[in-house]
């Protein structure tokens, strides 16, 4: 499985990059506008630290204008994926990307027919929004489970990013369900790692160690 961070705070991306952990990164507009930086600055300096592929989104609504602003992200690192709303007109822009052969992530996928869709149109990667399902009560993991099933039966190589994770369950189960990818923002990542019993386990063998040296 791989992960991506959902975040465009480097340093961030640095820490947990040296664990070797991270396979890409996804931002959006919140996310960068939470940096207060520069987006092309930002977006540059992400894809010269982390080998995988970054999505950095347009901002257009027309198929016209999305395709002339991937056309700009894409010349800024060999990495950057151009992230592209899940509208008709993302639709369209996606269609032509796809055979200018720019790598595109359709974002705020909320069904299996918008997944099936994107992939249609030649998206790289699909990104379906579990936490934002999740708050209004539908099931993200059944669209998880139906989205790779059905991109399975048609053979479509578009790889699924569960984004929108809120917590441990959704990587979880999304890793069972058989995502291709978790998109997990930083201060969600070291939960992964972490167990307060592994922490209580290493204090109680630290204090038996102290005795037994002691003797
Ligand atoms: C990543 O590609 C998405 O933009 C992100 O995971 C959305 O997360 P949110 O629903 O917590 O804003």
């Amino acid at each position: 499985m791989k992960f991506f961070l959902d975040t465009a705070n480097v340093d961030e991306i640095k820490r947990i990059n040296e664990l070797g952990l991270v396979d890409g990164v996804t931002t959006n507009p919140t996310i960068i506008a939470k940096e207060g930086r520069d987006f092309e600055e930002v977006i540059k300096e992400i894809c010269s630290l982390v080998d995988g592929p970054v999505s950095a989104e347009v901002t257009g609504s027309q198929a016209e204008q999305m395709i002339t602003e991937a056309e700009v992200l894409a010349k800024w690192a060999r990495n950057v994926v151009v992230k592209i709303p899940m509208t008709e007109q993302g639709l369209k822009a996606v269609n032509t990307l796809s055979k200018k052969r720019i790598k595109t992530n359709v974002t705020l996928v909320f069904t299996v027919a918008q997944g099936l869709m994107a992939a249609k149109a030649g998206a790289t990667y699909i990104s379906p929004f579990l936490g934002r399902l999740d708050d209004i009560g539908t099931d993200s993991m059944a669209l998880i489970k139906n989205l790779r099933k059905v991109l399975d039966n048609y053979g479509y190589k578009a790889e699924i990013i569960s984004a929108s994770v809120r917590g441990l369950e959704h990587v979880e189960k999304v890793a069972e369900l058989g995502a291709d990818i978790a998109t997990i923002p930083g201060n969600l990542f070291p939960k992964l790692w972490s167990h307060p019993l592994t922490d209580k386990g290493i204090e109680q063998f630290e204090k038996d160690w102290a005795t037994f040296s002691n003797r």
